[in-house]
């Protein structure tokens, strides 16, 4: 019977190596260490710049099939789930492992309710920044000063604090959201309304005026709900690496959390679906998709909402997000930038560029068209996507905390910089030398 090995020979050495290929089709970088020259060498490393084919860690959290354009939470279908659940059941499946029966999922929803107030003096943080702050710098703020509230969350390895730092985060997550987007309104706080759902009472917390109760349009609460079922957890993903990485150094999940946000918040991360609706707005009509398509192949621009590291097929999540777009355009008119991605999809999908690098739409693609047809501000767009995401980066960090292979996270590197040279005196220095990372003038 076929070993599960892998036979190296280094033909440097003529020696031969016998590498164990585990489980998941892996093998371990520190075997690949024992390959020396000579018992002072150091071994090799594998070098593998942003991880594209490299395993952090074992999960049992969310599973991808990037080529079938599989996504599934727990071994549950996403399309099962955004037809069948609602946010918190999903949010409970990620964190605990198992769909909840009636009465654990009262208790889980009475427990995150419990949780969406904010102490007061976290709005007067907030007012801190300025009018026009980006909702995300906000949250990037807020959520790492929440730690100063919760000194308890230090006790990471106490599985009722991760509990309860996570119903926290969860709860209080939309109501920072919330306050954040008022705050750029000039808007008064509108606290908690626990009557209503999840997606209900984050509605009311952003869009409740004068009127004595909120009441969100159930198609637009549906659609919200849906909207962050899809953006519960994706694995491995930047903001949860950044996560996990973070939270390795044992540091509380508030701060962890901080730094997901901030990894979310970037352009070719979470922030995308704000660069979608900017691309889109920036080619004005279906007339000038060719323009920007030609743009793209040129290497002059990135097609937002386009392409991903692990789907070289259709994100799954994407076709949900496009069919709940039109149910979402009945109830606030269509958003004329939905004809402007069509367009752009039907071309890339068409053109040997996009097909050649396995370029599909990805769940920012057509979201934000959603979220801008709801009266969100773009701004707004990356913040709800962080919002379900939270229940997702609580549960990779929590496998980390419980991960007895897991220990701080610290890479290495390839020196490629200077050789050893002497200090020399300030006076015999000449120009610094017109290396690419050399300083310049204007210091
Ligand atoms: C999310 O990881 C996750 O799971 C993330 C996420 C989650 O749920 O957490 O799914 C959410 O972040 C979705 C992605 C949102 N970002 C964008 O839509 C930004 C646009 N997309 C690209 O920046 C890019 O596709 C990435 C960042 C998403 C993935 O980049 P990779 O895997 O590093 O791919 P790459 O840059 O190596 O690209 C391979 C080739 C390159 O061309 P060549 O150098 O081979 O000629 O494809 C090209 C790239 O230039 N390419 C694109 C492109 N994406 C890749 N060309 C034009 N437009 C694009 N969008």
């Amino acid at each position: 019977m076929a070993k599960n090995t892998l036979t190296v020979t280094d033909n440097r050495t003529g020696k031969q190596y016998e590498i164990p290929i585990e489980e998941g089709d892996v093998i371990r970088a520190s075997h690949i260490k024992e390959i020396k020259v000579s018992p002072s060498d150091f071994g090799l490393m594998s070098y593998d710049p942003a991880f594209s084919n490299t395993a952090s860690c074992r999960s049992k959290i969310t599973f991808i099939d990037g080529d079938q354009g599989i996504l599934r939470y727990r071994g549950y279908p996403i399309e099962e789930l955004a037809d069948k659940s609602n946010y918190l059941e999903t949010a409970y499946l990620i964190v605990k492992g198992e769909l909840p029966d009636v009465k654990h999922f009262r208790a889980w929803e009475q427990n995150i309710k419990k949780h969406t107030m904010v102490h007061e003096n976290i709005k007067k943080f907030m007012e801190g920044f300025r009018y026009d702050a980006h909702p995300m710098g906000v949250l990037v703020g807020t959520v790492g000063a929440m730690s100063t509230f919760y000194p308890d969350a230090k006790n990471i390895f106490d599985l009722e604090s991760r509990r309860l730092q996570t119903r926290r985060l969860i709860g209080k997550m939309p109501t920072i959201a919330a306050a954040a987007y008022r705050l750029s309104r000039g808007l008064p706080y509108v606290y908690p309304d626990n009557e209503l759902s999840y997606a209900g009472n984050f509605l009311a917390m952003l869009f409740k005026m004068t009127e004595l109760r909120y009441k969100p349009n159930p198609i637009l609460e549906r659609a919200l709900d849906v909207l962050f079922i899809l953006h519960a957890d994706h694995e491995q993903n930047c903001s949860a690496n950044a996560m996990r990485s973070v939270g390795s150094s044992q540091v509380d999940p508030y701060s962890a959390t901080a730094a997901a946000v901030a990894a979310l918040y970037g352009p070719l991360h979470g922030g995308a679906n704000e660069q979608v609706i900017r691309m889109l707005m920036e080619i004005g009509s279906v007339k000038n998709v060719a323009d920007m398509i030609k743009k793209v192949k040129g290497g002059e621009r990135l097609l937002m909402g386009f392409g991903h590291r692990v789907y070289k097929n259709y994100d799954p999540r994407a076709k949900i997000v496009k069919k709940i777009a039109y149910e979402v355009f009945e109830v606030t008119g269509k958003n004329p930038l939905i004809d402007i991605a069509l367009e752009l999809e039907r071309i890339a999908l068409e053109d040997d560029y996009f097909v050649k690098r396995k370029l599909y739409p990805n769940v920012d693609f057509y979201s934000g068209i959603i979220y801008q047809a709801m009266g969100f501000p773009m701004t707004m767009f990356p913040v709800l996507f962080a919002i379900p995401r939270t229940s997702g980066w609580m549960a990779q960090w929590a496998e980390m905390v419980r991960d007895p292979e897991q220990k701080i996270a610290r890479p290495r590197q390839i020196y490629v910089g200077e050789p050893t040279r002497p200090y020399s005196p300030i006076e015999a220095r000449l120009e610094p030398t017109s290396r690419e990372d050399a300083v310049s003038d204007n210091i």
